[in-house]
């Protein structure tokens, strides 16, 4: 198979990410999968090179979004490839995991949102040289839980709830303020963004969330991985470039909570997170 595109993809082991991965090479992309684990991301790559017949149609990036620098060093080992890049998936996430990261965020904010926005930053000019691009991120629906929104004063501490999941939705929250943001910024580049809900999936995302709580967070009816990916599958693919900067929910675009839809919350959680990461700039 001819691989004329290049996507990199975050926390494509497991999950929505590994099946968006696969579906992705099945479209001509040659895949970066960027995670904390090759062992772990192993199996993806093997499947990606079969159905491709390809052995160079799989890479592997080490990549902790929860800590900065392991960001820089992902998106210095895509550059050093000297490839172009036509699609960034931000797609990894942790929900119900409390503490915070490297450099003392919020452990959901920092590694969801922070860990994001650092790296889709340092990719931004590959991605405008290899126009048109695009820059898809996973956010979700429990977004709308932060209904108060962004806890500005709490983002620089460890977790504070029992349970992890106000936390997970204040980085849900984020993931679509800075996908607005991001649109504004990429105006008339030829890149494009698209920020999503994937549905309720049967994954691992609750892995962490403490044990008691856990039954409150399956139910029947939970999609499978497989339908989970088309909305993220949708926004790589087919969404129409007019429509960046927006949300979406089943393959289409929804609106967002009003704290999402607060532009001075965007421009400022744009701005500090500019300063935030500016020693890895
Ligand atoms: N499942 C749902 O119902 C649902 C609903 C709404 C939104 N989402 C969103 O969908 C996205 C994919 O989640 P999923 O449901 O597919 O969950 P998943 O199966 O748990 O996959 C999450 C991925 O993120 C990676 N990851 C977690 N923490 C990381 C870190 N610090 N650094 C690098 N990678 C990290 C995981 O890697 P490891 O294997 O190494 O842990 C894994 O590859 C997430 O953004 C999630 O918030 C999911």
């Amino acid at each position: 198979m001819e691989l004329t595109r290049n996507a990199l993809i975050t926390g494509a082991n497991t999950g929505i990410g590994r099946v968006t991965a696969i579906e992705l090479s099945k479209q001509g992309y040659r895949l970066f999968l960027a995670g904390r684990s090759l062992q772990r991301t192993q199996a993806v790559m093997d499947e990606i090179c079969a159905i491709t017949g390809r052995q160079d149609a799989a890479h592997f990036l080490p990549l902790h979004l929860d800590d900065l620098a392991s960001v820089k060093a992902c998106a210095q080992q895509f550059l050093d490839t000297g490839l172009d890049l036509h699609l960034l998936v931000n797609n990894a996430g942790l929900a119900g995991k409390r503490g915070s990261t490297q450099q003392g965020f919020e452990l959901a904010f920092g590694a969801n949102h922070l860990g994001h926005f650092l790296l889709t930053l340092l990719l931004l000019d590959k991605l405008k040289s290899s126009a048109p691009a695009r820059v898809v991120t996973v956010a979700s629906r429990a977004h709308r839980m932060a209904f108060k929104g962004v806890p500005w004063g709490k983002l620089q501490q460890s977790s504070s709830s029992l349970s992890g999941v106000p936390e997970y939705a204040v980085s849900k929250l984020a993931n679509i303020l800075f996908n607005r943001q991001l649109a504004a910024v990429l105006s008339a580049s030829g890149v494009s963004c698209y920020a999503l809900h994937p549905g309720v999936v049967a994954t691992e995302v609750w892995r962490e969330v403490p044990r008691f709580l856990q039954p409150l967070l399956r139910w029947r009816g939970m999609l499978t991985p497989e339908q989970g990916a088309q909305t993220s599958l949708h926004c790589c693919l087919t969404a129409p470039a007019s429509e960046s900067g927006l949300y979406y929910d089943k393959c289409r675009p929804v609106s967002t909570s009003a704290a999402a839809s607060n532009q001075e919350a965007a421009h400022r959680l744009w701005d500090s997170s500019m300063q935030w990461v500016k020693d890895f700039l």
